[in-house]
């Protein structure tokens, strides 16, 4: 049940001021697990529950309705969204449920402008374990309308909160109003054949966001928004991203990590095979300047990857303070240890010449780095291609000269 101190945390979570933000928010209000007698295994179509297609209709009810029946069912359970369009408000599909549940979203769901309506989340899946959702409808967060310049925080759209052996495939998700998928103390989890679609001037639509979660697969999918289109925060371990095409947007980033007191390690991640076109960054580790937790992000490997047109490809960043309310510490504060990093097999063309950027804290120097056949080359005809490297400490194999730059 959810407390009255955490109804002040989720309106302060909406009222938040949140420009570039890194980590979203779950809404730790939770919705009453489904509760009596068990129904039959079946397949619940939100239409025959009362669901209007049309687009204006407000189908929260019939959503939620079978919902209920899904969770509360022994055996495996499919809730289904067929063809066509269903406005809903927030869902909160809370376990634990009694038996494996399939979203098949074969239409398209429209979350509602009502603003006042939410808390943190639009779709919020929390503790249900084996679930899938799959089918080649959409999540359309409708943030056409809502996005505005004041950096307020809004909701995203998928969340999958304390979730065991979940599946996201095939569906596409479109101008969410905040992040479009958002996995958080997650576990086992697999996003495949998504595409993802929002402005290129919207920040904090960032396409998949990973936090406090463990072996999770991002694979084979499209993501084109305003911020980050993978981003991988603190607390998370075992974290695969491949096949993954990137643009616009702000690239694949390791970070923020250290803006909030009890932050974990980040350890075990891999990015391979990846696409990204005009994005202003590439592959990235960013770290606030002045963090608040003391912890190490290692093991990060970034391999095969083309660069088509980005303006920072390869950037290690221990300085990150995008809002500007560092409080004028020194470098030398930095408190998240970057180590044991390759970058292999990364070609293009960058749309600056600093093709390579690792600024590295004095007191706490990234070790371990390895650039192994790293060619990206600027690809204006006025400035060479350059290397800005401070403090950082491995071997570069293969590269090229100018940014052959490991101390
Ligand atoms: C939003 O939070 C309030 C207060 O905690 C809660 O009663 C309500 O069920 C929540 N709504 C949703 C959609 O989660
Ligand atoms: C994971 O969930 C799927 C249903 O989505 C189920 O078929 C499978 O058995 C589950 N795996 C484990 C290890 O429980
Ligand atoms: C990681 O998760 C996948 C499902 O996404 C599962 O098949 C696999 O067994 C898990 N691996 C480990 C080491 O737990
Ligand atoms: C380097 O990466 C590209 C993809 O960007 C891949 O096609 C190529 O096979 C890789 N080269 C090697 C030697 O692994
Ligand atoms: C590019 O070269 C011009 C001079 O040709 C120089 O003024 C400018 O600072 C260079 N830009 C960068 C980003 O290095």
């Amino acid at each position: 049940m959810a407390s009255a101190h955490d109804a002040t945390r989720v309106l302060l979570i909406l009222s938040a001021v949140v420009c570039a933000t890194c980590a979203a928010k779950s809404a730790e209000t939770e919705t009453a697990a489904p509760e009596g007698t068990a129904t039959a295994a079946g397949t619940f179509d939100i239409s025959k529950l009362g669901a209007t297609g049309d687009g204006k209709t407000d189908s929260t009810k019939a959503v939620m309705d079978a919902w209920t029946s899904a969770c509360g069912a022994t055996g495996s359970s499919t809730l289904v969204i067929p063809k066509g369009d269903y406005l809903v408000g927030p869902l909160g599909f809370t376990g634990p449920c009694k038996g494996d549940i399939t979203i098949q979203l074969d239409g398209n769901l429209l979350g509602t402008n009502d603003l006042a309506k939410y808390n943190a989340s639009w779709i919020e899946v929390t503790r249900v374990d084996n679930i899938l959702i799959t089918g080649a409808g959409t999540l359309d967060g409708q943030g056409k309308a809502v996005y505005s310049k004041d950096c307020k925080a809004m909701p995203n759209t998928l969340v999958l909160y304390y979730v065991n052996n979940g599946t996201v495939s095939g569906i596409k998700l479109l101008n969410s109003k905040f992040f479009h998928i958002n996995i958080d103390k997650s576990k086992d989890i697999t996003v495949k054949d998504v595409t993802i679609t929002a402005p290129g001037d919207v920040e904090n639509t960032d396409g998949v966001h990973v936090g406090d979660s463990s072996n999770v697969t991002i694979t084979n999918s499209v993501i084109g928004t305003g911020d980050d289109c993978v981003s991988i925060g603190s607390g998370s371990a075992g974290v695969m991203v491949m096949g993954i095409t990137c643009g616009p947007g702000q690239g694949i980033s390791v970070g923020c990590l250290g803006r909030y007191k009890d932050e974990k390690d980040v350890s075990d991640v891999t990015v391979r095979d990846c696409v990204l076109k005009s994005t202003t960054n590439g592959v990235r580790i960013k770290s606030y300047e002045d963090a608040e937790s003391v912890i190490t992000a290692s093991r990060l490997t970034f391999e095969d990857i083309r660069m088509d047109d980005v303006a920072k490809p390869i950037i290690i960043d221990q300085y990150y303070c995008p809002e500007k309310v560092c409080p004028g510490k020194k470098s030398s504060t930095s408190h998240v240890a970057v180590k044991d990093v390759v970058f292999r097999n990364i070609t293009g063309t960058s749309s600056t010449p600093e093709a390579v950027s690792l600024l590295c804290s004095e007191n706490q120097p990234c070790s371990g780095v390895e650039l192994i056949d790293v060619k990206v080359e600027y690809a204006g005809k006025n400035n060479k291609t350059i290397a800005v490297c401070n403090n950082a400490k491995g071997i570069a194999k293969g590269s090229i000269e100018a940014l052959a730059c490991l101390a």
